[in-house]
């Protein structure tokens, strides 16, 4: 069996974590520039200002690309590379560099998926409050207009924003992530509703001035669940524990928290009753504006927890048994959740799904035959979309995107986790596709046929 022929396969990346380049032609300062300046915050002291330097090796990283049969890439915009303040003035050399990558990909037959926000704010915009302001939403919105005056004419899939929970979640709230507030829950709640309306005014302004008929999603993250068994009772169980009681732990890493607004035009009536008091005035035109009509649910997925029903009716966690698999950055390896959470997600949000992350982290060595054999990674992503082969003959899921293309610098752990189907030798910039890449060109070759 194969998947649908208009499957895309692809590989994703962000600006901040590859293009390096970060005092070059013009960009202003990001939250990720201050943060890992802080001491003590990037596990290695290291910092994205060299990255894998794809802003000068983009042309030998797209033709890597091609080597391995990549259908799409996903990227996301250096916003202070494009308007360095954050709002007024535009660079155009900014805009040069991305017109450069998206040529070059189309001249590959690669289908550029551009993020508008993958966690890079301008400095001078968090200076003003970043996305506790107000104003946040019509700066996202001017940004999106950018975009798509300049890119719209040749890319036809935008992202507005990456991963809200951690910026928030970690950023805002916590102080393990850009900027490290550290702030009140209040405050939290206030700055993930802007980010909500920011979402709907860039989709507005994408639409308004996008060049052809565009298609729009955003790529959040979430802890997520899968049932024991396919039995009723864990399947309800699995999603009683992601829908009623995950959401009310930690509502800033929930799927409904993030996702209900935006599809279902509501915030989940749960969260919002517990935190009655500390919620920000969510007015009928704000949660219009937040549910503005996107195209797919875009959802990043790496590893969930396995739930059951109890004898007393009641979901919980099946404990992980012993030497349960682990990948290098200490995620679980469930590659069931590739099976249930599109199912989940499309029969809650009726919207087809794109997978916008999965991968794996490996402590990669290269061998003596100057290769990187990482059976690890291959083993990993094998299982992962055997289950997805599965959900996609169940539920419209349009794409795949693995994370990631290439090593990268992994924020908090600076270099020290490995992502990548290509390796990177950070001090000489050398690129070698490891054995997953090419494990991954036949997988895109026989567009899954060949996968168990
Ligand atoms: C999610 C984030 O979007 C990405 O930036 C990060 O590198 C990967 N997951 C791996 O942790």
């Amino acid at each position: 069996m194969k998947f649908p022929d208009s499957f895309i396969w692809g590989a994703a990346t962000s600006a901040y974590q590859v293009e390096g380049a970060a005092d070059e032609d013009g960009r202003g300062v990001s939250v990720w520039d201050v943060f890992c300046e802080k001491e003590g915050k990037i596990l290695d002291g290291s910092n994205g200002k060299a990255a894998c330097d794809q802003y000068h090796l983009m042309e030998e990283d797209v033709e890597l690309m091609a080597e391995m049969g990549i259908q799409a890439y996903r990227f996301s915009l250096s916003w202070s590379r494009i308007l360095p303040e954050g709002i007024g003035a535009v660079n155009q050399k900014g805009i040069d560099y991305y017109n450069r990558l998206i040529d070059c990909l189309l001249r590959h037959g690669i289908e550029p998926f551009v993020t508008l926000h993958h966690w890079d704010l301008p400095q001078t915009l968090q200076e003003k409050g970043g996305w506790m302001n107000p104003e946040s939403v019509s700066w996202f919105g001017n940004f999106a207009r950018i975009a798509a005056q300049a890119f719209s004419d040749r890319v036809k899939h935008f992202i507005t924003f990456n991963e809200p929970q951690c910026f928030i979640g970690l950023g805002y709230y916590g102080d393990y992530h850009a900027p490290g507030l550290n702030c009140s829950m209040r405050e939290a709640f206030l700055a993930a509703h802007h980010v909500l309306m920011a979402h709907g005014q860039a989709v507005k302004e994408l639409r308004k001035y996008g060049k052809q008929p565009l298609q729009i999603g955003f790529a959040p993250a979430g802890k997520f669940t899968y049932p024991k068994t396919d039995s009723h009772k864990d399947v309800e169980a699995a999603k009683k524990m992601l829908t009623d009681i995950l959401p009310l732990e930690e509502w800033w890493w929930s799927m409904t928290w993030w996702s209900d607004p935006i599809f279902l035009g509501k915030y989940p009536e749960n969260v919002a009753e517990k935190y009655k008091d500390i919620l920000p005035a969510a007015t009928k035109e704000d949660i219009e504006l937040i549910s503005q009509p996107v195209d797919f649910i875009g959802q990043n997925i790496y590893d969930g927890r396995m739930v059951e029903c109890g004898k007393d009716g009641e979901p919980f966690f099946t404990p992980e048994p012993l030497g349960f698999p682990h990948t290098h950055i200490k995620s679980p390896v469930t590659p069931e959740i590739l099976y249930w959470m599109p199912k989940f997600l499309y029969e809650r949000y009726q919207k087809p799904v794109v997978i916008t992350e999965n991968g794996m982290s490996n402590g990669d060595i290269v061998s003596a035959d100057g290769k990187v054999h990482d059976g690890c990674r291959i083993a990993y992503v094998e299982r992962y979309l055997s289950n997805l082969k599965r959900a996609v003959s169940e539920v419209p899921v349009k794409a795949y995107f693995h994370w990631s293309l290439i090593d990268n610098f992994e924020w908090a752990y600076g270099y020290q986790e490995r992502f990548g189907l290509i390796y990177v030798d950070y001090p000489t910039q050398k690129r070698i596709i490891k054995d997953s890449g090419y494990w991954y060109r036949d997988v895109i070759a026989s567009n899954g046929e060949c996968l168990p």
